[in-house]
């Protein structure tokens, strides 16, 4: 198959795209033919940061495309069927092995380029609010990276949830262009103090919870806009370092700081439930994730490269 693949942490360059085995096919295998690749954050956040567990290691979460070929104990799944899949690797292929729990059936009505940029960033969203952010309708809620993937789908889905909802971007156009997703107050991260705008915004009190997709050094401004006893949802690290908590910060504002990885919770059933709703959601377009660009997987130094500084809206995606 072709795929794309490192065997060192970097930059793009890093990046190769040429001829590897096709992966094997296990009991429990669901093998995807690829029609499209989502570039999730997290893709790049490995690359940087988490050392290559095989060489070559075919990155990437995300893919969506039609069933090739499944193992001899996989029952939801049969050849021809169209899937959203998920692994800690693999995506960056025309191949993609994932475990049957980690495949979801695509319904009719929505198309597989759309259906590619699904799981993670709505179900990341959605956990980091609801499951484990018990956001309620009047709170607000501060998105930092907004104009992101994960960031798109929590502005859309607090909105909807009746919360108040900040989020952060770098530059005006792009905030006006997330107010039509339920955006309240933007607030420009490259020239605004954060925390003063969101202490204007909430008439002093401070934010009941906090979305940090961006985490290094914009974390302070963060825990200073989180009101005492707020919530600060540890997800990304958008920025390319990750931030650290100390003793004081966190019980000075009894600040409730918790890890997301909703990684570890997608084989389950309540997660393949809440992404078949999601799902549906996307496909009667009451929620909605904008495609900025496509590259060919041969161009994957490239894509990466727009995805980290691009400055893309939503999405980029790749076919293989
Ligand atoms: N923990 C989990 O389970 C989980 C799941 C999914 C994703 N993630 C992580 O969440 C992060 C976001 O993922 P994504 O897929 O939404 O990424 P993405 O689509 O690439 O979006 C990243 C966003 O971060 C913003 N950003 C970058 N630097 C920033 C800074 N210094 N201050 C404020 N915002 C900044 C960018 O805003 P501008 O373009 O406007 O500058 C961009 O919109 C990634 O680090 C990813 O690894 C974690």
């Amino acid at each position: 198959m072709k795929a794309a693949w490192y065997t060192e942490n970097g930059g793009p360059e890093v990046l190769e795209y040429g001829d590897l085995p096709d992966p094997e096919v296990g009991a429990k295998t669901v093998l995807v033919r690829v029609e499209w690749i989502s570039i999730e954050g997290g893709d790049l956040l490995n690359r940087i940061h988490v050392p290559p567990r095989t060489k070559p290691f075919v990155p990437g979460y995300q893919a969506a495309g039609i069933v090739e070929a499944v193992g001899a104990e996989v029952s939801r799944f049969a050849v021809g069927d169209r899937v959203m899949a998920f692994d800690w690797n693999g995506s960056h292929a025309e191949l993609f092995a994932v475990p049957e729990h980690y495949a979801y059936a695509v319904p009719d009505g929505i198309d597989l380029r759309l259906a590619s940029t699904i799981p993670v960033p709505f179900g990341t969203a959605h956990d980091s609010l609801f499951e484990y952010g018990d956001v309620a309708p009047g709170e607000t809620v501060l998105v930092q990276g907004a104009a992101g993937g994960v960031g798109l789908s929590a502005v859309q889905l607090a909105a909807k949830a009746g919360a108040t909802v900040i989020g952060t971007a770098s530059g005006k156009d792009r905030l006006a262009r997330i107010e039509p997703f339920g955006l309240h107050h933007g607030i420009d991260y490259t020239s605004e103090d954060i925390a003063e705008r969101c202490r204007e915004i909430t008439g002093g009190k401070g934010v009941d919870m906090v979305l940090d997709l961006a985490g290094g050094r914009g974390k302070d401004k963060l825990v200073e806009a989180l009101r005492p006893h707020g919530r600060y949802q540890v997800i990304g690290a958008a920025e390319g370092t990750l931030p650290t908590f100390n003793f004081f910060e966190l019980i000075r504002k009894a600040m409730r700081v918790n890890g997301i990885s909703f990684g570890r919770d997608m084989h389950t059933t309540r997660v393949r439930d809440m992404l078949a709703d999601l799902t549906s959601k996307v496909a009667s377009g009451e929620l909605q994730m904008p495609v900025e660009r496509e590259f060919p997987l041969s161009q994957v130094r490239e894509a990466h490269t727009f995805v980290a500084e691009g400055h893309p809206f939503g999405r980029v995606l790749m076919k293989p």
